[in-house]
């Protein structure tokens, strides 16, 4: 006889099916017994070498097996399906049902300025940047030509930062334009950038003054570059975000880090508005990042963001902006 006993064979099958529970465990058994090198396959294999008496005992006990097998593959399928139907049932979701209302969102206010006015100059050429908040002493006033003794260098002017990295002092950037020395260090003209960011002053709170604002600063630089481009970028700047009427000026001004310089007015409902600073890049600025003496020229600007859309909204007070009152939010 074969060494197989089909008794025990069968027993363990019978035990096997009962513990049955899923179609994972139904396809591992199908695949022990009737897969291509399941036990059945194994059995019909070795009957070549069996004799010729047992040859034909063993193809029927190996049969009734198979039979036995494909018997339980198919009746516990059937039943699984069933359970798992049952339960689809049980889980039938009502689509009739009114649903869970979860109010949609929208950018702020600023976020939406912010985005308006970098598309106007990016319609223009410039490429948007971003310079770190947190900013070396040296970018925020030493290259920008700021005097060791301007006001604004003052410990209690400005946010110093508690940690001194190898003799530099650090702080949160007072204005943007620091984000013009990385700029220039990193990159070599010609180019246009706009850079937009939060910026920091100790400011006490009030209608018009928040320790927290945002600025965007503008950035050219390249070889022969003049005032009169600085004014036909502003200019159409101006038209594009405040309306193609808008009455506008230029007034001499002063900053360290350009020269010449010059504030923006804008005229608005009854009076003269303050909206950006501009000028032509300071020589000192170019020497502070090593361009070479004379060779590049460049126009710069900075505005503050809010106190535009205040400007362009009739926003009476800087801290709506701030508070997350939705009532204020949802109006833009
Ligand atoms: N950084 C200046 C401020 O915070 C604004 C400014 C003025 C930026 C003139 C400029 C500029 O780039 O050319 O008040």
């Amino acid at each position: 006889m074969s060494d197989w006993n089909f008794k025990e064979i069968e027993t363990t099958i019978q035990q096997e099916a009962a513990l049955l529970a899923d179609a994972k465990g139904l396809e591992d058994f199908r695949i022990k017994y009737l897969g291509r090198k399941g036990l059945l396959a194994q059995i019909y294999a070795g009957m070549g070498q069996a004799s010729p008496e047992e040859r034909p005992l063993i193809g029927k006990s190996a049969n009734a097996l198979k039979v036995l097998v494909e018997g339980i593959v198919a009746q516990k399928k059937q039943s699984l399906d069933g359970q798992s139907r049952q339960a689809l049932t049980k889980e039938k979701i009502d689509v009739t049902l009114p649903g869970i209302h979860s109010p949609l969102g929208h950018q702020h206010i600023l976020t939406q300025m912010i985005d308006e006015i970098c598309g106007i100059f990016e319609s223009m050429g410039f490429v948007v940047q971003e310079g770190p908040e947190i900013e070396t002493e040296f970018n925020n006033f030493e290259a920008l030509n700021i005097p060791v003794d301007h006001p604004s260098r003052d410990a209690f002017d400005t946010f110093y930062v508690d940690t001194k990295v190898v003799g530099q002092k650090r702080l949160l950037r007072s204005h943007t334009s620091p984000a013009q020395i990385r700029m220039m260090q990193n990159h070599k003209p010609p180019f246009a950038v706009i850079i937009p960011g939060k910026v920091y002053r100790p400011d006490k709170v009030d209608a018009t003054h928040s320790s927290m604002f945002h600025q965007i600063e503008g950035l050219l630089v390249d070889k022969d570059v003049k005032f009169s481009d600085l004014k036909g970028l502003v200019c159409v700047f101006c038209q594009k975000f405040f309306g193609e009427k808008v009455k506008m000026r230029f007034r001499p001004h002063f900053f360290p880090f350009t020269e010449p310089s010059a504030e923006v007015d804008i005229y608005w409902k009854k009076g003269w508005l303050e909206i950006m600073g501009c000028g032509m890049v300071h020589p000192k600025v170019f020497a502070a990042v090593d361009y070479p003496k004379g060779k590049y020229t460049g126009l710069a600007f900075g505005m503050g963001i809010e106190r535009m859309v205040m400007l362009k909204y009739g926003i009476n007070d800087i801290r709506y902006f701030f508070e997350n009152d939705v009532r204020f939010l949802r109006q833009f």
